[in-house]
């Protein structure tokens, strides 16, 4: 079934001379068209009644549009969508206005308010609609505004003093990129923040044994769980990782292409980029391929492979060697791309459901986690969240990828 549908998207892909973007046969989508078309079926990423206590909706949303706003510069959206993914984006931009507007909220929310920039400027980008704008200007303002520890990292979120979190590097980098790309391109400043978050979360949750990163570190080594050198969260939780390493390849691209970073901030990410790439693909499941939830700890009680994090590792690491800044294997002998492949496939054959509805349902994303509680056992019991955007949209960004390889765009 899975080499069907990527054989028949290859097929439109000959034939797509004309469109914007490589069309697909009628009635076979690859799989990161068919996940988009079922988040959208399932109206997951829009603010609305249902979502609006949703203390992630924000993020989800943001999430989902950047990758569809990539995805459909890829494939024509016409053909390989069978939802219209371009009126779905301009609703769910338009669903977050009104929040974003609020300065006080987008300096006391979590860190991934700034993960819509994308979404936002797309839709200023087609219209020059100054409402966009608007939102773009109070997001920088409220990101300039937003509390930081004594070294100068962001904290990740007002309510939790001097905490700061992997997750935050995600959409710090991707709204600074945006920022130093379309808005300001001349001020060689802009990345200045961002490089010292990034370098402040690699110096203080790095385990010299395994070269991984923990959750995150309280600045000010006052909480219970903190280590008292260093202010590190005591575990490597999968999807914060994911963000980090996702946040570190995107960064590269927008520097080789848009000259976001200085070339010794570029080199420095690509170092971070590279070191941590190799030390993910040692902490893989032996058998499946993929991560755990807990790394550092597979097959330990209640420790299960975790569907958002292994979807972010297999983009960061496919990206990357489409890129050119991985090539051949790791150090130990691991093909980076063989790596990748593996766990791509226990996820289309384990993890994927096709649905009734002709949907495509996605399990084992966990739902939740913060620095509140930061013990083994809070980690392998935080809820699976069926469907949820943040497995769903890493998903889109990996089967994106998969699907690139197999069509030989690839150096
Ligand atoms: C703006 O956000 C703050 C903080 O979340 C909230 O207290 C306030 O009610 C919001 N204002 C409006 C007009 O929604
Ligand atoms: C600009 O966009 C906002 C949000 O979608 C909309 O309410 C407004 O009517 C638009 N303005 C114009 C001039 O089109
Ligand atoms: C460049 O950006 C920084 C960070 O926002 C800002 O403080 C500075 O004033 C800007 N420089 C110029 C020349 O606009
Ligand atoms: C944050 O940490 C600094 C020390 O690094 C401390 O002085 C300050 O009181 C802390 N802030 C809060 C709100 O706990
Ligand atoms: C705290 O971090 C340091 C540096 O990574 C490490 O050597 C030490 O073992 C950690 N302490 C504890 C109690 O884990
Ligand atoms: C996985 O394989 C590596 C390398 O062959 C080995 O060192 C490690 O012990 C294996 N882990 C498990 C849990 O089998």
């Amino acid at each position: 079934m899975r080499t069907a549908i990527l054989l028949a998207g290859l097929l439109g892909h000959f034939q797509a001379a004309a469109a914007v973007g490589r069309a697909c046969d009628p009635g076979s989508r690859p799989y990161s068209a068919w996940m988009t078309d079922s988040v959208i079926a399932r109206q997951d990423a829009i603010l609305n009644a249902k979502t609006e206590d949703d203390v992630s909706i924000i993020f989800k949303v943001g999430l989902f549009e950047s990758t569809v706003i990539r995805l459909k510069e890829y494939y024509d959206a016409d053909s390989c969508g069978q939802e219209d993914w371009h009126s779905y984006l301009l609703a769910g931009a338009d669903s977050l206005i009104p929040r974003l507007l609020n300065l006080t909220g987008d300096i006391t929310s979590p860190m991934d308010t700034f993960a819509t920039g994308e979404a936002i400027y797309h839709q200023y980008d087609r219209t020059q609609n100054a409402t966009y704008k608007q939102v773009l200007d109070t997001l920088w303002q409220a990101l300039n505004e937003r509390p930081r520890n004594s070294e100068g990292g962001f904290w990740f979120y007002e309510k939790y003093p001097n905490l700061s979190y992997l997750d935050e590097s995600y959409p710090l980098g991707s709204f600074s990129s945006l920022w130093k790309t379309y808005i300001e391109p001349t001020n060689t400043t802009i990345a200045d923040n961002l490089i010292n978050d990034l370098d402040l979360l690699k110096n203080h949750c790095h385990h010299d044994d395994t070269g991984l990163l923990a959750h995150g570190y309280d600045a000010s080594k006052s909480s219970w769980w903190a280590n008292a050198t260093t202010g590190a969260s005591p575990y490597v939780w999968d999807r914060a990782l994911g963000w980090y390493h996702m946040a570190l390849v995107d960064l590269l691209e927008n520097a080789d292409k848009s000259g976001v970073l200085s070339q010794t901030q570029r080199d420095d990410v690509y170092t971070k980029y590279y070191n941590l790439a190799n030390t993910i693909i040692n902490d893989a499941d032996n058998t499946t391929g993929c991560w755990w939830q807990v790394m550092e700890h597979g097959g330990q009680e209640g420790n299960y492979i975790e569907t958002s994090g292994s979807s972010m590792f297999v983009y960061s690491l496919l990206k990357g060697a489409r890129l050119g800044y991985l090539s051949g294997t790791t150090p130990k002998g691991t093909g980076y791309t063989d790596a990748a492949h593996k766990c791509y496939g226990y996820l289309v054959d384990h993890v994927v459901n096709k649905e009734a509805d002709g949907t495509l349902g996605l399990d084992k994303t966990v739902s939740v986690c913060s620095l509140t509680t930061p013990t083994y056992e809070y980690y392998v019991s935080q809820p699976i969240d069926y469907n949820s955007v943040y497995g769903t949209a890493p998903f889109i960004l990996a089967s994106w990828e998969h699907e690139m390889f197999l069509s030989g765009d690839y150096p």
